[in-house]
């Protein structure tokens, strides 16, 4: 028999290293890069020119680099089997991002909602709202993503990244591979614990409406208490997400923390009430970010370590963002 040897293809992820990570980021993204990495070769960034986009003077990044690089070491992202790199120490999204920013059309960026969203919000509309999807595809495409990580608010920058570098494809030939998206067949999409029609987010102003991954054991309980249920006397635990969202997104959380499918959930839930069932929930939410802490304070306590990890997945992200990117400007420059 021949000896075939597959080459694995590759995953690209990123956070931005804004504030605190939430239990939707954790769930959604982070939980599933240490099973990736047997899988792909992963390149997992952290995507400090992004939040550039969002600053304020009382953020400070240089310390929440280091927060979320503790927080991939503690979700078991392995230094020897992935890259692990600062975005702003590979000079070659930036010039990426120039190039792509022209093959790009000011009609598509205005149009990606969360732009629209940032817009309405924010006071300080400035340029870099408007061009982070683009340098989004610029760290997809200078390592040839085959599949990127991604939450569910960003998949319209993934699918803009598919139209772009076709677009670029087209008519220059094959440069760009064409990345595709990591989907779980489970939903990856948590809700806020008291407003369940909306996304669970790090910047929601009501800190209720979110777990953080350092809050504590009595913080978690309480929150998920105050979830939002609904009013069905006597209790009934099933899922449905348009007539019972409060109740969907617990079980989804639930389900997602202990592997079980939704409709093993439902039978485990069958007899219990709202408040037998939150406590239950409350049991298993703490018992994972409490491991998940303690592996963080572990690696955070350490920074020259940290500090070395990001040195070497440096080295290793540049040889091949310098390779893609001589062969885009190739195209255009000796
Ligand atoms: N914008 C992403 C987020 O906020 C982070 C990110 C930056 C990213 N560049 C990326 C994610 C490239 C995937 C691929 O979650």
């Amino acid at each position: 028999m021949k000896n075939v040897k597959c080459k694995k293809k590759i995953l690209f992820s990123a956070v931005q290293p804004t504030g605190f990570l939430t239990l939707a980021n954790y769930l959604g993204v982070l939980k599933h890069w240490k099973d990736f990495q047997n899988k792909y070769s992963c390149i997992f960034c952290i995507a400090n020119l992004h939040s550039l986009t969002n600053l304020n003077t009382s953020i400070n990044i240089k310390k929440n680099i280091l927060d979320t690089l503790a927080f991939y070491l503690a979700c078991g992202v392995n230094p020897s089997k992935s890259i692990i790199f600062i975005q702003s120490d590979i000079n070659e999204h930036c010039k990426m991002n120039w190039i792509l920013n022209c093959f790009s059309y000011f009609g598509e960026l205005t149009r990606m909602t969360q732009f629209k969203d940032k817009s309405k919000k924010n006071k300080n509309v400035n340029m870099g709202l408007l061009n982070y999807p683009i340098l989004m595809m610029s760290d997809i495409l200078l390592y040839n993503s085959n599949y990127v990580s991604i939450g569910d608010d960003q998949k319209q920058h993934l699918e803009l990244t598919k139209v772009v570098a076709k677009r670029f494809n087209n008519l220059y030939g094959k440069v760009f591979s064409i990345p595709k998206n990591i989907v779980f067949d489970r939903g990856s999409r948590i809700m806020s614990l008291c407003d369940p029609v909306k996304k669970m987010s790090k910047s929601d102003s009501n800190e209720k409406n979110s777990i953080f991954l350092l809050d504590s054991r009595k913080n978690i309980s309480e929150k998920i208490k105050c979830a939002i249920t609904d009013s069905d006397n006597p209790s009934k635990i099933f899922y449905d997400k348009k007539n019972k969202p409060g109740v969907s997104n617990l079980l989804n959380i639930f389900s997602i923390l202990t592997n079980n499918t939704i409709l093993e959930s439902e039978k485990l839930f069958f007899d219990y009430d709202y408040y037998s069932f939150k406590k239950k929930l409350s049991d298993i939410v703490c018992n994972e970010l409490c491991k998940l802490q303690d592996r963080y304070f572990y690696f955070r306590k350490n920074e020259k370590d940290l500090l070395d990890i990001l040195c070497i997945g440096a080295k290793q992200a540049s040889i091949i963002a310098k390779k893609t990117l001589k062969l885009v400007e190739k195209q255009f420059f000796f």
